[in-house]
């Protein structure tokens, strides 16, 4: 990439208007060459993902999946096929997120699109598998002149606004937050995820430090998605398990950008939990 990582995720927005001007095949082609060569997420989960040209027939499977923007002229579209495993919506949130940070070193708009796309035209134009499934899409495109400003579905879905530090990121436990300003590099890194995107905004991460250890908790909000009777009947995809996987990619991206070395593990730590619906997703080890 060209540009540095922490300033790419300060640049990124849901971009959801694009001028009608196709993307450079030159730009086409890099891209897709990234997306070739990113196909393991954290967890050793395979996507593979690809950009397809935007066609007429994509209006159509985006209808009915519960997409609340409606994006004005995309021009392509990157969509990733799953394959089954543990952790594997954490491992594509990572992935795709790459990708746009990529697209976005690129001079591209991108709007995540989540739902569940396993049985639209993007499926087929991916030739989705059996075993595969297709959880979410990224419209891309140039950055229309007037797109952040007149973007009201940014603005409605409070897209500029983000959670206090202190209600996402605690020390020891659940009960303190942590006191950023002594944290070093690490409070850019939390800067980081803090400005990761997120279904409908709800910012679902939560961040508990233990020594060298960074805990990675989903805190689901009530009654949404996969929380709530409604998503598990619709079967819509656990969109805020994409989520952790953003923030886990913003965090890993962004040590490595300052020099800051570590690994990620699953041990979840004999922590008391705020709510029923908070769970543990993975721990950065520092070091
Ligand atoms: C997993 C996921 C699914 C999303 N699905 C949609 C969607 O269906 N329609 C839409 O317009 N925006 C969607 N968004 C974009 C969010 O609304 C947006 O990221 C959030 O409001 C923060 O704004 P920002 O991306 O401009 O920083 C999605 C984001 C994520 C991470």
């Amino acid at each position: 990439m060209n540009q540095p990582i922490t300033e790419l995720i300060r640049q990124r927005f849901s971009c959801r208007r694009h001028p009608v001007q196709p993307i450079a095949a030159e730009t086409q082609q890099k891209l897709q060459e990234f997306l070739d060569i990113i196909q393991t997420g954290p967890f050793g989960s395979r996507t593979r993902l690809a950009l397809i040209a935007a066609g007429e027939q994509d209006r159509q499977s985006l209808k009915g999946v519960g997409t609340y923007g409606f994006i004005k002229n995309p021009q392509g579209y990157i969509v990733g096929a799953m394959s089954p495993g543990d952790r594997n919506l954490e491992d594509f949130g990572y992935l795709m997120e790459f990708a746009i940070l990529f697209a976005t070193d690129l001079g591209l708009g991108t709007c995540w699109l989540g739902g569940s796309f396993t049985k639209s035209g993007f499926a087929k134009k991916i030739a989705v598998t059996g075993a595969e499934s297709v959880p979410a899409v990224t419209s891309v495109g140039y950055i229309a002149d007037d797109s952040k400003a007149a973007d009201w579905i940014r603005r409605r879905a409070g897209g500029a606004m983000r959670l206090p530090m202190e209600k996402l990121f605690f020390d020891g436990d659940f009960s303190q937050p942590l006191q950023l300003t002594e944290q070093g590099p690490y409070e850019t890194i939390l800067e980081m995820v803090r400005w990761g995107p997120s279904a409908s905004n709800k910012q679902p991460w939560r961040i508990v430090k233990q020594d060298n250890a960074w805990h990675f908790y989903l805190q689901r909000t009530p009654g949404y998605g996969q929380d709530g009777w409604l998503g598990k009947l619709l079967g819509v995809a656990d969109v805020q398990r994409l989520d952790m996987g953003i923030a886990m990619c913003h965090f890993e991206l962004s040590a490595m950008e300052l020099g800051l070395s570590g690994k990620w593990s699953v041990a979840e730590p004999a922590l008391e939990k705020p709510d029923k619906h908070t769970e543990y997703t993975v721990s950065w080890l520092a070091g």
